[in-house]
This record gives structure tokens, sequence and C-alpha cells, in this order.
């Protein structure tokens, strides 16, 4: 039961910035006072989107806290949907559907040449923090079995071509992030006098 002197928003507000505690406070208002339940889904959202992409059992007992239901309640909802990670994940987590659909129209294959491509295996993050590979349940894309997604973007109807084009664009990316990092900390490493008026 919760302690009626505890200040409910302090542990999570010890975890995720002032705006995440927003943003979770409109969910609740969404709702009747009583319903507790129904803003699991989006504090937990808010929540890993602001705690690298993760959830642990420290922020799942804060959400807990702050919404006012048992720790249970959150630990079920965690679990049950693959878009909360309860592991360190990948800066891109490449979640393949082996429902039977998907099952069905090769996602086995899908699978078998991400993990050859990336070097892990299903369930792994590669070693430099860059990639996890899941597998999951139906995501509602049957028509455009097999799929994968990729954070938040759906890949459909892929073929060995698609996966290697999806995995080239990634990488692509990555190089940018890092060619744009490197002329930031060259920035940052001059020093004033350098600086010509
Ligand atoms: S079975 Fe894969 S999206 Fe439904």
């Amino acid at each position: 039961m919760t302690d009626l002197n505890y200040d409910q928003t302090l542990h999570l507000k010890n975890i995720v910035p002032q705006r995440a505690i927003e943003e979770i406070d409109l969910w609740i208002k969404k709702y009747p006072e009583e319903r507790k339940r129904p803003p699991i889904i989006a504090a937990l959202k808010v929540v890993q989107e602001h705690n690298g992409n993760y959830l642990t059992e420290e922020t799942m007992q804060a959400v807990a806290e702050y919404l006012d239901v048992p720790d249970v309640a959150v630990y079920e909802v965690a679990t049950f949907y693959s878009m909360f990670h309860l592991d360190k994940v990948g800066r891109y987590v490449i979640s393949v559907c082996n429902n039977i659909s998907c099952s069905l129209r090769g996602a086995d294959k899908v699978i078998e040449q991400l993990q050859s491509r990336l070097n892990i295996r299903a369930g792994e993050t590669s070693d430099d923090g860059l990639y996890t590979i899941k597998t999951v349940e139906c995501m509602a894309a049957c028509a455009g079995a097999p799929m994968l997604e990729v954070n938040k973007t759906y890949y459909e109807n892929l073929t060995e071509e698609k996966i290697d084009k999806i995995l080239s664009d990634i990488a692509a990316m990555e190089l940018k992030r890092a060619a744009v990092r490197s002329t930031i900390d060259d920035a940052a490493s001059i020093e004033p006098s350098e600086v010509k008026d």
C-alpha cells in the first residue's frame, strides 16, 4: 500500500525529466480518477524513451508508485508488449515477427540473414551497441509478411535485397552521425585564441 506521506512524484522525478512527468500527467487526466491502470502503457513508453530505451525494475516500480497501481500490474504490461525492452538494447532494435503468417512466408530466413550480417543471434546486442535483434509476436501487418520493425518503422514484404538495403541505409546513417559528431568535437576543441575575428 502507498504511504500517504510519500511524495509519489519523487521517485519518478529522479528518473525522468519534468517534461516526461507532464506527458504522463496528460495521459492520467484522460481517464476517470478511479481508473488507474489505463495510463500504464503510455507511462512506460514515456519512461522508456527517457531511460536509454529500456526499462529497469526501478523504473517500473517508480511508474507503479506514480500511478498508484501494484508493481505487478506494471510488470505485466511491460513483459506483454514487445515494444518494451527489459534489458539494455542497441540504438537500432530490429524486431522480426515470427508468428504464423510471417513464419509461413520466410521469417526464419529473415532472422538467419540478419544474424549472419550483424554477427549476433536473436536476443543479442552487437558489441558496438548499435543493433539488437528480437523475435516478436504478430505486429498486425500480416498482409505484408514477412515483416520486421526497426525502432518504430515497419518494413514489409521482405526479400534478401530489401533486408540488405535496410542494413546499408542504417550503416550510412551511422556514418553521417559519426561525421557530425566529429565536426562538433573538433569545434569544441578549438581554443578561444584560435578563433579569428
Ligand atoms: S504474423 Fe507477422 S505481422 Fe502478423
